[in-house]
């Protein structure tokens, strides 16, 4: 199935380009490109059509070039280019920060905006410590992330970021410590949250012990952990770790670059699970990827304390050239439309019982530990090869590739996020596909 008939000439050098988070060698040793989309699908230079099992990378949570998407894209192109960012700004960009509060928990009623996840969590980082500066509380200079937590690559990010590959190599941010995981190897084929393990949030009260609350300014978690391989938190674990939280003082920031616009079946984690956190960060889903745009939702009265606390003039010394940039304003307007008006956080619910039957169906299949899921999210971890972690779930992406679908994989485990227009029969096909590529790898 072609897309296009006009083919896009290959490139023929691709040594230029350092790719991110790639095996550089092997990938332009045998290059997977992807050159159109449309809906549920990518199509190869060649014209080969891929299923898009992962929403691209988590975020293109209404399918390709969507034509409202498209359409306001193009207008605003034509309309303005960019207008300054500091001491100056436009007009949608006020109307879409109203917009997008509508859609967050009451009481989130300010965004920050920025170009990515990494930039929102490195932002909502930065306003925690100047909201506890501002309220009297300058000694709360520290930030607890989590093991296995993932919150993009910046310096903020990687510091309160629990995976080990994405911290070795660098200087880290210091004053900072990590609550244990909620990875639980023991538990096989929940399905949904898991019933026990809402007591693991009471790790948090031993960093209290250990460093005092009165030196934390906020803990940031991501609802349900993605790129660690999807853990889903136990019944009551957010919660719990909502009112610790709330006992010492503590800001709570929910990373939502991944669970924000509809992945779990509301418009938020925080609203999936009845947990409203101080601070939101959100990205990735926020334009449908279209353009590039991260934000932070911030609770009322964290604003005001930065804003009303400060001198006169600038009262928070950050933000970017491309904050609130017009495409990213347009696209992001034109998404959060779309969502509406298809009801896609809706529709997402309400496949979820499918898609959970339809990923656990692989239970039996060869090489499968465990499968877990959470609205339109699965992981299924597979066995790792003797003496080489990660190498099944390599072939098994490359093979899947090969077979016409995109997933996508981390160490041992196959994470799945489809667009949330996916129907029922392309659900079975892909994880009919899975199950034919397991049953094909050694
Ligand atoms: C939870 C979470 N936070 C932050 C990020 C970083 O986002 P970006 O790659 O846009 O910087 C990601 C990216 O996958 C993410 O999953």
């Amino acid at each position: 199935m072609a897309h296009d008939d006009a083919a896009p000439a290959l490139p023929n050098d691709l040594s230029a380009f350092w790719m991110p988070f790639t095996d550089n060698r092997a990938f332009k040793a045998r290059p997977r490109l992807l050159a159109s989309a449309k809906d549920m699908h990518y199509f190869t230079p060649e014209g080969r059509a891929l299923l898009d099992g992962t929403s691209g990378l988590w975020c293109v949570n209404a399918g390709h070039t969507r034509a409202p998407i498209v359409e306001a894209i193009r207008q605003a192109a034509g309309e303005l280019d960019y207008a300054p960012s500091f001491q100056l700004s436009h007009p949608k960009a006020f109307a879409f920060a109203q917009r997008l509060t509508a859609i967050l928990p009451a009481g989130m009623d300010h965004v920050f905006f920025g170009n990515s996840g990494s930039e929102a969590v490195d932002s909502a980082l930065k306003i925690a410590l100047a909201y506890q500066r501002a309220i009297g509380q300058a000694g709360r200079t520290r930030l607890i992330g989590r093991e296995k937590g993932y919150h993009g690559v910046g310096f903020g990010g990687i510091s309160v970021g629990g995976l080990p590959n994405n911290r070795r190599a660098f200087t880290l941010l210091p004053g900072v410590d990590h609550i244990r995981h909620t990875y639980d190897p023991a538990a096989h084929f929940t399905r949904g949250q898991p019933e026990a393990g809402a007591d693991l949030a009471d790790d948090l009260e031993r960093l209290v012990g250990l460093h005092g609350a009165e030196t934390i300014a906020a803990v940031i978690v991501e609802p349900l952990a993605g790129s660690a391989g999807v853990l889903v938190p136990p019944k009551g674990y957010l919660q719990r770790l909502r009112a610790i939280c709330d006992a010492h003082g503590i800001l709570l920031i929910f990373d939502e670059v991944i669970t924000g616009f509809g992945r779990l079946g509301a418009a938020t984690a925080a609203e999936r699970f009845g947990v409203t956190p101080d601070l939101m960060t959100l990205a990735k889903g926020l334009t449908n990827a279209a353009v590039p745009m991260g934000a932070v939702g911030v609770r009322a009265g964290i604003y005001e304390a930065v804003t009303e606390s400060a001198a006169a003039g600038i009262e928070l010394f950050h933000g970017y050239t491309y904050s609130a940039h017009p495409l990213a304003v347009a696209a992001g307007a034109a998404t959060l439309q779309l969502y509406a008006d298809e009801e896609l956080f809706a529709r997402a619910a309400g496949l979820e019982g499918r898609w959970e039957d339809a990923v656990h169906s692989l239970k039996d299949a060869p090489h499968v530990k465990d499968v877990r899921n959470l609205g339109l999210v699965a992981g299924i971890e597979l066995t790792p090869r003797e003496g080489a972690p990660g190498q099944r779930a390599a072939e098994v992406f490359q093979l899947c590739f090969d077979a016409g679908v995109l997933v996508r994989v981390t160490g041992d485990i196959v994470a799945l996020s489809p667009p949330l227009i996916i129907s029922p029969a392309q659900i079975d096909e892909l994880v009919g596909k899975i199950g034919e590529v397991l049953g094909r790898v050694a």
